[in-house]
Order: structure tokens, then sequence, then C-alpha cells
């Protein structure tokens, strides 16, 4: 787990430079990402749809976590590794501990990521308390939701707005140690940077999170599924991968 450290992340939030984040599955793209410089690289379940060609994040297994995050793990000296719980080990909380531990005995990724809502707190509530670091994932969370009309911006109504700010106090105050917010509203993400501490990695969401991830397929381009709007349209312009990769990090750090 040479060079990553959570230590590195706080700072970059301390001396508000934003922190830069991807998805990747296998090893060939995440050693790629990593010598790009990106701070975190998620193995996301978002594998799900773009690896298995599913149409959506519910039939990850705990296997396939384990099998895309060894993938990356050997391939990452740098970038801090978030890896997914998936939907089958999120539901029960003695459940969720033992595969968290498995991921990041077998795999040595440094956090596992949580889809939260009001209903699964006590998950959170647990894996802290049994030392797994955590990142919260609040706002649109897939694994969460099965209709399509749920895949929406969050934080439009005041009732939602306020319930997802105490969530995020809530898992800030049990000790979560970063929230990932997918598709959260503009004046949503700027309220949550001023009430919590931890740092806040946003998707769809504005530029006023401490730091930006996207699913690497996306900004590629390239996907089984549709591309998401999570990636902005300026970004298709640059027709050389590599130069929009750049210029992502780039926009990313100076949050632009
Ligand atoms: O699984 C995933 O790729 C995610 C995205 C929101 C980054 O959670």
């Amino acid at each position: 787990m040479a060079g990553a450290s959570f230590q590195k992340i706080k700072l970059l939030k301390k001396n508000n430079v934003g922190i830069v984040a991807i998805t990747a599955y296998d090893a060939s793209f995440a050693k790629y990402f990593d010598n790009l410089g990106f701070d975190i690289i998620l193995i996301g379940d978002s594998l799900g749809e773009v690896i298995k060609g599913q149409k959506n994040t519910h039939n990850v297994s705990l296997e396939n976590m384990i099998y895309h995050s060894q993938a990356v793990r050997r391939a990452v000296k740098k970038a801090y590794l978030i890896s997914d719980l998936p939907r089958e080990s999120s539901l029960n909380k003695l459940i969720a501990y033992k595969h968290s531990k498995k991921i990041i005995r077998e795999c040595k990724i440094n956090m596992i990521k949580v889809e939260c809502n009001k209903n699964n707190i006590d998950v959170v509530e647990y894996l802290v308390r049994n030392k797994i670091p955590i990142c919260c994932h609040l706002g649109l969370t897939p694994q969460l939701i099965s209709r399509q009309r749920s895949f929406r911006k969050y934080g439009k109504s005041p009732k939602e707005f306020s319930s997802i700010i105490k969530i995020a106090q809530r898992i800030q105050k049990i000790g979560a140690k970063m929230i990932l917010i997918e598709y959260v509203t503009e004046s949503l993400a700027k309220e949550l940077r001023e009430v919590i501490n931890i740092p806040i990695i946003g998707i769809g969401s504005g530029k006023s999170c401490d730091g930006q991830i996207l699913v690497s397929y996306d900004i590629l381009g390239i996907s089984y599924n549709s591309i998401s709007k999570s990636v902005e349209k300026k970004y298709f312009k640059i027709k050389d991968f590599e130069s929009r990769i750049k210029k992502y990090i780039y926009n990313t750090k100076n949050f632009l």
C-alpha cells in the first residue's frame, strides 16, 4: 500500500486543492490512472454495468469485488484505494462486517464505500465501531433503488434536502471518514460542504465538493449501457483520451 494515506487526502482538503478520483477495475487501467496522478481509485460496483454488461449494480457479488479489487491492487502504487461493498453484503451489519474484512484482507485496499440512506445507518455504525474505514455514498444510491424514476437529482425538496444533511451529520458523528455524493443539487452540495468537515467527493453534484469522481468508461465515452450525464459535454470535445483525462485532473484540482 506504498504511498497511499488518508492523511494526504485530508491535506488536499485542508489546502483547498481538489481531490481527483476515478474508477478502475483492472490492472492496466489502474496502473495508467495511478501514473497520471489520481488521488483516489475506486473499484466501483459500476463494474456490474461496464464490465459485466448488466442493467444495474444489483447483481455484483463479493467475489466480483474481490477479483477486480485484487487486479487493481496489484497495479497501484500511489493512489488511495477504495472498494465498494456490494449490495448483497450491505443489508445486514454482520454480513457487511465479514465481507468488508474479507475485501480489506484479501485485496489490501484502504477503505470501503457503503451506499447509505436512513434505513441502513446502523450498518455504517457497526462497521466504523469495528474499525473499518468507511466512505458513505449518499444521494442517488443505485444499489438501494430499483425504479427508473429514482435516477434523478436528490435534494430538490426541502424535506429531502434536510434529510440528506441529517444523515451526513449523523455518519460524520459516527466516524465515517469520507462522503461521496451522487446526483445531489448544487445547493445541497454547497450546504454539505459548510456543515461537514470530512472530505466530500461528488459526481454530478456541481463544483463545490472537495473533489470529483467519474466512472472511467464514462469519461472515455465507451460504455455498454448509455454514457452517464455526470461527464460534462466539454470533455468530449477533446478527442485524445489522455488529454481529456489530464484536463479532468487539472479541472478537478482547480475546482473548474
Ligand atoms: O460504483 C461506482 O462506480 C460509483 C460511482 C458513483 C463513482 O459508485
